[in-house]
Parts: C-alpha cells; sequence; structure tokens
C-alpha cells in the first residue's frame, strides 16, 4: 500500500478567453455556481477526501480567490451585530482552509503552472484538480482516484468518455482495460483530430501525479498551443513508471465553456435544498412554454 496523497494543486492562472469579456478583470475560478465560486467547489471537493494542504497558482487579476479565502473583518462584524450566525460560519469556513498561493508571471500552460508548485511539494504524490471541471458534489471520482493510487502507487487519470465532436478539445488516451474502470495508459494526445484519436477516452480534469513529473516539466520544451503542455510530460513519464486513467461514469461539467457552465447551474441548483422545489417548478413552466411556442410555430407554417 503506497502512502497516501495529502497535498492538492489547483491551477487557476489561465486566461479564461472562453469566457470573455467576463473573466477579462476577474478570475474564471471566482465565477458562482448558485452562491459558491468555482474553486471552493474544488477545494470542498479535496477536503472531502481528507486533503488538507493546497497551492492554488493564480496569475494576473486573480486577487479575488485569495480574499475569498481571507477574513473580511467589515463583513464578519456585521454578520456578527445583525445575528445572522449561519451566514458567519459560512464565511468563517472559508478561513480556515491551508492554503499556500503562487503566482504564475505568463500563462504558459497547464504543465508549466503546476511546475510553479514545486517548491511546495516534498517528494510525494499529490493531487491536481482544475475548478472549471465541476464535479457532482454526490460523486466520488477524486476519492476512488486516491483508493486506486494507494493501491498500485502509479499516477491516475481522471478519463471520461466525450463525443466525438468535442475530442479535439480534450487529451486522449489508448490504453487498455485493467480492473474495474481502470486503464493501463500506453500512449497520450494532446487534443488530436476527431480521426486521429486513439480512443473516446478524454482526460478530465482531476490527476493524481507521482512527484517525478516536477523533473519532466523542468525539461518540458512548448508543445501544442505554445504552451508547456501537461499530457507531454505525463506521456514521458510513460516511459519510467506505469500511468492509470480511471473512468468517471458520474456528472461533470466544463464549467469553463458558457453552455457547460449553465448545464452545472442548472443541475447543482435544482439540488439546492433552498432553490429546488421553486426552481424546478420554473424549468417545467418554462419547458410548457418553448414546447407551445414550437406547436405555435409548427401549426403556423
Ligand atoms: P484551460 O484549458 O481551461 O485554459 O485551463 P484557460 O486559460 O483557463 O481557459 P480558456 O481555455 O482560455 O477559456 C485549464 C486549467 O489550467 C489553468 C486554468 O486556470 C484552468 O484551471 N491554467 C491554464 C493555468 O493555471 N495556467 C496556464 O498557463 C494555463
Amino acid at each position: 500500500m503506497s502512502e497516501t496523497v495529502k497535498k492538492a494543486i489547483l491551477p487557476a492562472a489561465g486566461l479564461g478567453t472562453r469566457f470573455l469579456p467576463a473573466t477579462k478583470a476577474s478570475p474564471k475560478e471566482m465565477l458562482p455556481i448558485v452562491d459558491k465560486p468555482l474553486i471552493q467547489y474544488g477545494i470542498e471537493e479535496a477536503i472531502a477526501c481528507d486533503i488538507k494542504e493546497f497551492v492554488i497558482i493564480t496569475g494576473k487579476h486573480k486577487r479575488a480567490i485569495e480574499d475569498h479565502f481571507d477574513h473580511t473583518f467589515e463583513l464578519e462584524e456585521k454578520l456578527k451585530k445583525s445575528g445572522k450566525k449561519h451566514l458567519l460560519e459560512v464565511i468563517n469556513g472559508l478561513n480556515q482552509y491551508n492554503i499556500a498561493y503562487i503566482r504564475q508571471g505568463y500563462a504558459l500552460g497547464l504543465g508549466h503552472a503546476i511546475l510553479c508548485a514545486k517548491p511546495f511539494m516534498k517528494d510525494e504524490p499529490f493531487a491536481v484538480i482544475l475548478s472549471d471541471d465541476i464535479v457532482d458534489p454526490e460523486d466520488t471520482l477524486l476519492e476512488d482516484m486516491i483508493r486506486i493510487y494507494e493501491e498500485r502507487g502509479s499516477s491516475i487519470l481522471a478519463l471520461q468518455k466525450v463525443p466525438c465532436a468535442d475530442i479535439q478539445r480534450y487529451g486522449v488516451i489508448k490504453g487498455s482495460p485493467d480492473g474495474k474502470g481502470i486503464f493501463k495508459i500506453d500512449d497520450l494526445v494532446e487534443k488530436p483530430r476527431a480521426e486521429d484519436a486513439p480512443s473516446d477516452l478524454a482526460i478530465i480534469g482531476r490527476y493524481i501525479l507521482t512527484p517525478q513529473i516536477f523533473d519532466i516539466l523542468e525539461r518540458a520544451k512548448p508543445g501544442k498551443g505554445d504552451e508547456i503542455q501537461l499530457t507531454d510530460a505525463i506521456q514521458e513519464l510513460l516511459k519510467t513508471q506505469p500511468v492509470y486513467g480511471y473512468q468517471f461514469e458520474g456528472k461533470r461539467y466544463d464549467a469553463g465553456d458558457k453552455l457547460g457552465y449553465l448545464k452545472a447551474t442548472v443541475a447543482l441548483a435544482l439540488k439546492n435544498p433552498q432553490l429546488s422545489d421553486e426552481f424546478r417548478s420554473y424549468i417545467e413552466h418554462i419547458s410548457k412554454q418553448m414546447e407551445a411556442n414550437e406547436i405555435h410555430r409548427e401549426t403556423a407554417r
């Protein structure tokens, strides 16, 4: 049994071009889903797996992330005075996490962002959480990946089947089944054209990596999009140690993309105890309205 995973890196220094203009001066990672920013979902997912130390990679216009996980004296006093105990607890909970911040001066790619965290890591495995990939909080993806890491002592990548039309947006694996939902990876291709993709299994935003990845990233040259690609580094890692993929069958939303963000908002609002009844009625109401409009349009033709 290998040592367990105690730390997580959350890269948050990307430019968020798919969400412009909202992300011009505000971090994509602070976009809210219902009432929590994307990055808070990522931290809470890790906390649920007993991870207690975090490194967030930040960049220009990302100050709001640090403020979010810090004290806000005036707000705390106001909530205290007005007796809003529950909100005060929620706000105070955000100061309790053990987070280190490191700035990536230029967005040179995900691989480079991970490399920036090297000084905070000892010779130990760590999780990488891309907080714009929202995993349904009821699912146990990261927990399952950590368990597989403990059993195998090798890097584990989260995988999901994606439709052919979307494959060129992902890193894609070539591999063979090696246990329930587990694949032994033979090769990886970053953002292949659909006709060149070695499978329909794409890498999604959760990784458990062994520390050897840092040595590889230090030597890495820019790849696709002129960025230091994590996928290229993992491909290099494959030459010296096994890497496994774990196929996630649950719900994941690419909230870094407008449509994925809207889907995540609807799904999580429907699960929110304070909102679900009224929101469900509203969705039913607009669905009926849309259906009626459709029939009206059909008959008018
Ligand atoms: P994305 O591929 O989503 O890129 O990065 P992005 O810049 O955030 O957004 P788009 O594609 O332009 O809309 C995946 C994750 O890696 C981080 C991002 O913040 C995001 O969490 N990242 C990416 C960095 O921290 N640094 C980088 O140089 C690139």
